[in-house]
């Protein structure tokens, strides 16, 4: 419903009024904003400050025929001054309440200084690690994407997007971006209709749901159709289908990648094109030139109204009419102490323990070495960090601080990328006289995020050889591992006694990383992807759908060579299975991997009831499944319960198992607590597509209930739908 002031805006509204309001220009120069808001563009991106954003602001309100405040937008994705731990590691803490609260911190600093509208969530379900992007978003789970990223909408907006500290989530890249070919930024995307509905839309769909502001179009195509020209995927599915009332945004230069595309002729034909197909808001800002050509004639006059409409209702709910302005002497420039807190927490959950023999955790020693790039480094903030954000210390300098009657060493040995400064030599040397070495290697940030694919995905440089070196010394190790994607450990992990992923955990990583290493705080995050064996078995994701011919064992690589195929003995049947002949089978790390210092012991999964008629569950029913979790060990800490569904047989190949519940719980030394979760429509159905349309459905069959800490950890009970 159009209110009356935005109504009667468009109503007064010239054609080129109407078309500056569908313009989020992307970071003007600073000397041509004041023009370009005089001029009547309807967004732009941050200044920088309140008091820059408020003079930018006064321009729109004072200096152009209609007042129009502007829309004020950013990439804050994990943190606008106060950084948190990178999205991929938010994914790890399995603690949707705490990523919601980590987006409000975001919120209450952007909006301050007058940031209005954020890009983020991005929740494209990304089962490729060579993907750079991976960091950016929760990982390769559909449920985990659809709860952390409605979470983030929460965070974002408030329960009132007018408030001092809401701003509008843009929940991205509108669609299967996470799925480019060969794991190459803005790649083709080729998805079937089943695999799009079950898991790349989910989240969308969860995003609208929780009521996000805007909807980004990604940079790919999707069946050859790019995204910025998707008519039936933003249109027919989004807004129609969904009912999504928001506004859709073009991703940077979206539009205008229309002509390498090969879709369109020329930037008039590629605007056309996206206004058609659904979008409303272009970002880049299309020259002046195409502007004059854009006539009535030329863009259809009723989509533009529809378009200026979403842009003017979100302005409208930001409260911008009444209050443009932002108190320039409250902007938050530097964080509190409660949002380091809240940060240094959230690292510390998102911490997740490889393995561990019981190296970790760490008591002050008398002497310890520091060695690997991560020694010494503040490169901890992540790879969508931008100059304002307040930046991390080191671990050397945080273990120094916390443990001032060991002697610290730090000898990194190796650089991050390997050069004629690598000397493991002296970093052996120096550990063979220490009582302890923690080696902290990893990924810079810049080798996550945009633009920043990999096609090896080992730890770059020397730095294995480093680890490996270490080990000869025999004298107790851990190893820190601070990247932003799954890595391919294989050449170095069975060496190490004790492996702490901490991810780009933010302005308080290293004292988090302290706190963990020392047990002062509890490791207990799940990988939110599985790691790799090597890059060949990339994609490899534990919700695969099944084959014909599952594979029972892995890594034989025989020469001989049997023509027996299915019907040949035992031995030889096996061998015509999906595998690799030189890999074992699955990753090295699943998916939902992790332990903690504490340790539980789970009871038997109960169902309330065992049985449920169809008709029942279309009418709401659920049952119950509840399990009994008792801390067994002496310390206080978290368990991380999941279940997983199993549907037997269905009218389409399900995958093995499907996460459709988790709970982080902490636990107190000897405390039992009772897990439950209710199973119903949302959790048995899945989509149905016919090639007309699709329907959520669930199907009468026998569903495994997998419930446990982890993917390999799970017992099952059995549920009927009849
Ligand atoms: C990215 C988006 C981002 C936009 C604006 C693009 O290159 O793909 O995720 O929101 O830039 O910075």
């Amino acid at each position: 419903m159009t209110s009356p002031r935005v109504q009667q805006l468009i109503d007064g509204m010239t054609w080129a009024e109407k078309l500056g309001q569908l313009q989020i220009v992307f970071r003007p120069r600073p000397e041509d904003a004041a023009a370009l808001v005089r001029a009547g563009i309807g967004s732009t991106f941050w200044p920088r400050s309140a008091a820059a954003t408020n003079a930018l602001q006064r321009e729109a309100v004072e200096h152009t025929r209609l007042g129009i405040p502007l829309l004020i937008g950013l990439d804050v994705i994990h943190g606008q001054r106060t950084i948190a731990p990178v999205p991929l590691a938010m994914a790890a803490t399995f603690d949707a309440p705490l990523v919601e609260d980590l987006a409000r911190l975001a919120a209450t600093e952007a909006r301050s200084g007058g940031v209005t509208w954020t890009f983020s969530p991005m929740i494209d379900v990304s089962r490729d690690p060579r993907w750079g992007r991976v960091v950016e978003g929760f990982g390769e789970d559909v449920h985990v994407n659809a709860v952390l990223g409605a979470a983030m909408v929460r965070g974002y907006q408030g329960t009132d997007l007018a408030a001092a500290d809401s701003i509008a989530a843009t929940a991205k890249h509108f669609v299967a971006y996470g799925q480019p070919e060969g794991g190459r930024d803005y790649n083709a995307v080729d998805v079937s209709t089943h695999r799009l509905r079950n898991v790349y839309l989910e989240p969308f769909r969860a995003a609208v749901d929780a009521g996000a502001a805007a909807v980004m179009a990604s940079f790919n195509t999707v069946s050859g159709i790019p995204m910025h020209a998707n008519r039936h995927l933003l249109t027919d599915v989004l807004k129609s289908e969904w009912g999504f009332g928001g506004i859709v945004v073009g991703d940077a230069d979206g539009v205008r990648n229309l002509l390498p595309h090969g879709v369109a002729e020329d930037m008039v034909q590629a605007v056309r094109m996206a206004y058609e197909a659904g979008l409303d808001v272009e970002m880049g800002g299309a020259p002046s030139d195409v502007a004059a050509a854009l006539t009535p004639d030329v863009l259809d006059g009723a989509r533009i109204d529809d378009a200026v409409a979403r842009v003017l209702a979100l302005k409208e709910s930001l409260g911008l009419f009444e209050n443009p302005y932002v108190d320039e002497d409250a902007e938050l420039v530097a964080p509190t102490a409660a949002a380091r807190e809240l940060v240094r927490g959230a690292a510390a959950r998102a911490a997740v323990l490889l393995k561990n023999d019981g190296t970790l955790p760490l008591s002050a020693p008398a002497r310890v070495l520091l060695t690997g790039p991560y020694a010494d480094s503040t490169d901890h903030l992540g790879a969508w960090t931008q100059s304002f954000a307040a930046p991390s210390g080191s671990i050397a300098g945080e273990l120094s601080a916390r443990w001032p009657a060991t002697e610290v060493q730090v000898v990194p040995g190796v650089s991050f990328l390997g050069d004629g400064s690598d000397d493991i030599a002296a970093a052996v040397a120096a550990a063979r006289i220490v009582d302890a070495i923690v080696i902290c290697v990893g990924e810079p940030s810049a080798l996550s995020g945009e633009a920043a694919s990999r096609s090896d995905l080992r730890l770059p440089g020397r730095q294995a050889d480093l680890i490996r070196a270490i080990a000869g010394c025999g004298i107790p190790f851990v190893v820190v591992l601070a990247n932003g994607r799954p890595l391919v450990v294989a050449d170095w992990i069975d060496e190490a006694p004790a492996v702490l992923e901490v991810w780009h955990g933010g302005t308080e990583a290293p004292a988090a990383i302290v706190d963990v290493l020392t047990g002062e705080r509890d490791p207990a995050g799940r990988l939110p992807m599985s790691f790799p064996r090597s890059v060949g078995q990339v994609p490899v994701y534990y919700a695969h759908e099944n084959t014909g011919r599952p594979a029972t064992t892995g890594g034989a690589l025989e020469l001989e060579h049997a023509d027996v195929g299915l019907h040949g003995p035992d031995n030889v049947q096996d061998k015509y299975t999906s595998k690799y002949l030189d890999a074992e089978l699955g990753p090295e790390f699943d998916f939902g991997h992790g332990s903690g210092y504490a340790t539980f012991t789970h009871g038997e999964p109960r169902l309330t009831v065992a049985e449920l008629k169809l008709e029942r569950v279309h009418a709401g029913e659920a049952v119950t499944l509840s399990l009994d979790v008792t801390n067994t060990s002496g310390r206080r800490g978290d368990e991380v319960i999941q279940l997983f569904i199993e549907d037997l047989v269905a009218s389409v190949a399900p995958p093995v198992r499907r996460l459709v519940a988790f709970e982080r719980r902490t636990f107190e030394p000897g405390a039992r607590a009772v897990i439950e979760f209710s199973v119903g429509q949302e959790q048995l159905g899945f989509w149905v597509t016919d090639g007309v349309g699709a329907s959520f459905r669930v199907e009468r069959g026998t569903f495994h209930l997998h419930i446990g800490g982890a993917l390999k950890h799970t017992q099952f009970v059995e549920l009927r739908v009849i």
